[in-house]
């Protein structure tokens, strides 16, 4: 059966800056504030960041570079492009549906912890969950997570919104929220790192973040450097790919990567900058997860002056991180769904909606009824984690770099990252070819064997 296309224009950004606050807004999540700045701080400071910086510049960036130029040239979703692009009879169309799996499993996770931020947002407005005894936000944040109708509605409400903003389209919702969203990040962090710089042991927070120490620094470090790199710039399930379909003609991929790049790198920084003086301040352990966001971080604003206000910024700050994220991964199985089955997009959001939502569910109540269900020694929401960072992701990031690298070609890929002939990027684009033919695949394929406990 011929597929017919729709008349209609595509839907897509529609300025430079309106890309560049897509993407960063899908790069920036989560992960900038309680992965990153834990992770340094643990794994050697100054030492962690020079790899973590490598490891953007050499598995990041390629596979960034080559999932936006393979969306855009192709103009469809994950699983089209790639069969539009690979050679008749190639099975090549399988690594969108893998991306489309992973998008989904992640959400089904990513959105309950979204929620809990969302749940913080209100106990920050209430005053309540402000304590300066760690027991007692411990004690707040166990009740919340137990309570399954808090867990369930809450969750439902993010996926709501998510779903109400993709609805108004590519550049009528996801453009129009980021690109206010996105300023609005950098000035809430700025401002409470200002804040954050003037209490007594700034220096020691900031030198748990920057101080090098290479002897920390093994290959286990190495191995979380890129896998962290992956994470944060959304890559390895087809998110670019799909973001890249929208990119204009003229725009120069491998700038706006880059700029994403260092801007993310930005937020993590200054995220950074902007919780460890005030953690060392009141003596708290510099931990990673839930722990540090939902129970050390309340603590640590109690003690503070105007701590509901700074508390009530920062949950608010990470939720704006994190809506931008939750839109790139649900707009990954929606356009598959309108591009595919023809369905109009405000039911293929529904659609998608609901499918997380089941999944979801699990997440959701991991903490309450489902507590005692496990699969292979994992909680329902630990083993949706598992199974998209540490299998589907790199598997996904791994195809994606060999199809770039080998299959597509040399002369289409540079053609495509030089928009043609009209930029002068065909250098880079031969250095960025390499990396995902020789570098990237064996830097994934390693960390990916790893976090199977396999090396
Ligand atoms: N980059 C996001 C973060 O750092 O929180 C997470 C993420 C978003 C991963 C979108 C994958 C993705 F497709």
């Amino acid at each position: 059966m011929a597929a017919t296309r729709p008349a209609t224009k595509r839907d897509g950004f529609t300025s430079t800056l309106g890309v560049l606050a897509a993407t960063l807004g899908s790069a920036v999540g989560l992960g900038n504030i309680w992965k990153f700045p834990a992770l340094t701080g643990a794994n050697g400071g100054a030492g962690f960041l020079l790899i973590y910086l490598l490891a953007t510049l050499l598995v990041g960036l390629p596979v960034m570079i080559a999932e936006l130029t393979l969306g855009r040239h192709a103009r469809a979703n994950p699983i089209r492009a790639l069969r539009m692009l690979a050679p008749p009879g190639q099975p090549w169309w399988l690594v969108g549906v893998i991306g489309m799996l992973a998008a989904f499993l992640i959400m089904a996770f990513y959105s309950e912890v979204v929620a809990w931020v969302f749940v913080y947002v209100w106990k920050s407005l209430e005053g309540s969950a402000l304590s300066s005894d760690p027991a007692v936000t411990e004690a707040a944040f166990a009740a919340m997570v137990g309570n399954p109708w808090v867990s369930l509605v809450s969750q439902w409400l993010v996926l709501l919104l998510i779903g109400g903003i993709l609805v108004k389209g590519v550049a009528g919702g996801i453009e129009a929220v980021t690109k206010r969203l996105m300023p609005l990040l950098f000035l809430l962090l700025a401002g409470l790192c200002v804040f954050s710089l003037t209490l007594d042991e700034a220096a020691a927070g900031l030198a748990f973040l920057f101080k090098p120490d290479f002897s920390k620094v093994d290959a286990a470090v190495v191995l979380t450097a890129v896998g962290l790199a992956f994470f944060k710039m959304s890559i390895g399930m087809g998110t670019m790919m799909t973001y890249g379909s929208y990119f204009r003609s003229e725009q120069n991929i491998p700038l706006t990567a880059g700029r994403v790049m260092v801007a993310d790198l930005a937020v993590s920084l200054l995220a950074g900058i902007a919780i460890f003086p005030a953690v060392f301040t009141f003596g708290f352990e510099p931990t990673a997860g839930p722990s540090l966001v939902f129970i050390t971080l309340p603590a640590v604003f109690a003690q503070l002056p105007f701590g509901q206000g700074l508390m009530l910024v920062f949950f608010i700050l990470t939720s704006i991180a994190a809506i931008g994220a939750m839109l790139s991964l649900l707009e990954v199985p929606v356009l598959v769904l309108t591009e595919r089955l023809g369905l109009p997009r405000p039911l293929a959001i529904g659609v998608c909606v609901l499918a997380v939502a089941v999944p979801g569910a699990g997440c959701a109540l991991s903490g309450s009824v489902l507590a005692g269900v496990r699969v292979a020694g994992l909680t329902f929401f630990d083993l949706m984690d598992f199974v998209s960072s540490n299998l589907l992701l790199p598997v996904g990031g791994i195809l994606i770099a060999l199809f770039a690298g080998y299959v597509w070609g040399r002369a289409a890929f540079t053609r495509a990252v030089s928009n043609g002939g009209t930029l002068r990027n065909e250098g880079l684009a031969v250095v960025v070819l390499v990396l995902l033919r020789y570098v990237s695949p064996l830097l994934i394929g390693v960390v990916m064997l790893n976090g199977l406990g396999i090396i």
